[in-house]
């Protein structure tokens, strides 16, 4: 069912995300990384799939605003109304988009994972679950909830999928912000599961 095809070593893409990210945000992607192939162990999803899209999924993370438009633009990825408004959503599409450029990895569930990991998305398979999850709950997150979100989800992948998104939202509704498109298609489509 998972082709892991061509990945790069864990050591290349780290010499990558240590130059181009700062301190704290390579902690994180490393706790992604570790999250994620713990849940794809749990899953029986190959844990390298897990931790390559872990460590790469913030590769645009740190690249400023105006430069992400243009990367956005010129690879003719539609950049909508909350893109022009939030610029930094685009680092998982643009992220996604660059993986195979940069790191030769046409992995179609990597793509997806580094794709989704921020909004959600509609049809997300089993890693970009594990990634949405892991982006949450990866040990450096330190919000009340993210601790049993953990727990659930090592438990019930589904489950603290879900509850993952339904927090993702809580958080939106508090800050009064405006829900993705592909947010409210992730959503929809978990009640009908
Ligand atoms: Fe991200
Ligand atoms: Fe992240």
């Amino acid at each position: 069912m998972f082709d892991e095809g061509y990945l790069p070593s864990e050591d290349t893409v780290m010499k990558y995300i240590v130059r181009e990210l700062s301190d704290y945000r390579v902690e994180h992607c490393l706790g992604v990384a570790r999250v994620a192939g713990e849940l794809c162990y749990l899953a029986e999803v190959p844990e390298a799939l897990g931790r390559m899209a872990g460590l790469l999924h913030d590769h645009m993370r740190e690249v400023p605003d105006g430069e992400l438009l243009a990367i956005a633009r010129n690879l003719g990825i539609t950049v909508g109304p909350m893109e022009e408004a939030h610029p930094v959503l685009l680092h998982a599409v643009v992220g996604a988009e660059l993986l195979e450029d940069k790191f030769g990895i046409r992995n179609p569930d990597v793509t997806q994972a580094v794709r989704t990991h921020t909004t959600g998305g509609p049809d997300m398979g089993l890693l970009a679950r594990i990634i949405y999850i892991a982006d949450a709950v990866e040990p450096t997150r330190n919000y009340p909830e993210a601790r049993g979100l953990r727990d659930l989800a090592y438990d019930d992948l589904n489950a603290g999928f879900r509850e993952c998104v339904k927090a993702h939202l809580r958080h939106l509704v508090k800050r009064e912000r405006a829900f993705h498109p592909d947010t409210v298609a992730c959503w929809n489509q978990l009640l009908s599961e």
